[in-house]
């Protein structure tokens, strides 16, 4: 890592992750999801749930028979999702509920809708996600990759923990699902650099925000192992799939992503089966702090697994979101 950052700017340290995991994906044999028991009962929230890997994954776990909230920030958009899942499932247990992630107050508007209905939470996916848009803040003054991706992510999970950990049960733990990205692998944490300094790389941003996301899974699962509860955190890592994820390329990005896609890339229901075999599959029940590749446990970037940095992600996340950090109250290293 420190060689490749050393040699290389974001911008090409992460096209080169993406030619080397489209390369993995091209030699690699496809995943095809089993089948899985019915999930009736159960209930989950997708973000961005309305498009992309989002939509297939709703209309997956929807079809497996959990109530599904689609969290979203684009109303018409999860509406026309509710109805076609609905039609497509014969399932009526699908919602929409707005939740805009680049804003801590829609995320805290969104959980007070949700407990509202007084249901229980047994899956969590947190897949929404923008890439490579221009340097501009959320309107909590954060860089937008870092604060809807992540820190987004972030307080939406520490706000839904409670419920969760109380809807687990022994040998059906409630899971947490992060959908990070194989550019994390060459992402670096700059984090005071991020928000301040002038020089901006929108790839870096990007990366850096994917990193925190599997370094907040890994923190999250340690809590939740020292606390004993019935619930498990684990990332989810697509592969590069084709979707609008990609509209804010420049010019000749597109020409090359439209000359390639359709070859190489996986479809968006093939980049989805990651996240439901990670949310349905009986064979990671107990199951957390995975990074989860094509179904299969992978190993993150070493930096993933650096305690401190964890730790200390952990600390800052909670005063920008100014959440109570519940990893300081219980004894746990
Ligand atoms: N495509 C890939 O090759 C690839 C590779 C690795 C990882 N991923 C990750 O996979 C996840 C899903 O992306 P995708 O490829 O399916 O792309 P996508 O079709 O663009 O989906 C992104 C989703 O995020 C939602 N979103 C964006 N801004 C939001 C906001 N402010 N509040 C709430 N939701 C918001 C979008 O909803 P609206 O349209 O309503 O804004 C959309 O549903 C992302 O986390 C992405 O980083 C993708
Ligand atoms: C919501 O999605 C629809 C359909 O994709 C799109 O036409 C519209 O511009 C979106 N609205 C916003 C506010 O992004």
């Amino acid at each position: 890592m420190s060689l490749w950052s050393a040699i290389l700017p974001p911008l090409l340290r992460v096209y080169a992750a993406g030619v080397w995991a489209l390369l993995v994906q091209l030699f690699s044999r496809h995943f095809a999801l089993p089948e899985f028991p019915s999930q009736h009962g159960k209930v989950a929230v997708v973000t961005g749930g309305a498009k992309g890997m989002g939509y297939c994954t709703s209309r997956h776990l929807s079809r497996l028979g959990m109530h599904v909230i689609i969290a979203s920030n684009n109303e018409s958009e999860g509406q026309e999702a509710v109805r076609t899942i609905r039609e497509e499932t014969l399932n009526e247990k699908v919602e929409f509920i707005y939740c805009d992630l680049a804003s801590m107050k829609s995320i805290r508007k969104f959980v007070y809708q949700f407990k509202a209905k007084h249901l229980q939470l047994h899956v969590l996916i947190n897949n929404a996600g923008v890439m490579l848009v221009p340097k501009r803040k959320t309107v909590d003054g954060f860089e937008e990759h870092f604060g809807l991706n992540y820190l987004g992510h972030f307080l939406l999970t520490n706000l839904l923990l409670e419920t969760l950990k109380e809807s687990g049960r022994q040998d059906c733990d409630a899971r947490v699902l992060t959908v990070s990205s194989a550019t994390h692998y060459v992402a670096e944490l700059q984090l005071h650099e991020l928000q301040n300094s002038c020089y901006y790389s929108s790839h870096g941003a990007y990366a850096q925000s994917k990193l925190a996301l599997v370094l907040f899974t890994y923190q999250l699962q340690h809590h939740l192992t020292a606390t004993r509860c019935h619930v498990t955190a684990n990332v989810v890592d697509p592969g590069v799939v084709n979707t609008e994820l990609y509209k804010n390329l420049n010019w000749a990005g597109k020409v090359i992503k439209w000359m390639t896609a359709w070859f190489f890339f996986k479809t968006p229901e093939e980049g989805a089966a990651t996240a439901i075999f990670a949310a349905a599959s009986p064979e990671l029940e107990g199951v957390g702090g995975c990074y989860l590749h094509n179904g299969k446990r992978t190993k993150s970037a070493d930096i993933s697994y650096d305690e401190d940095l964890q730790r200390k992600l952990w600390v800052m996340s909670c005063k920008m979101t100014g959440v109570h950090d519940v990893t300081s109250s219980s004894h746990e290293n």
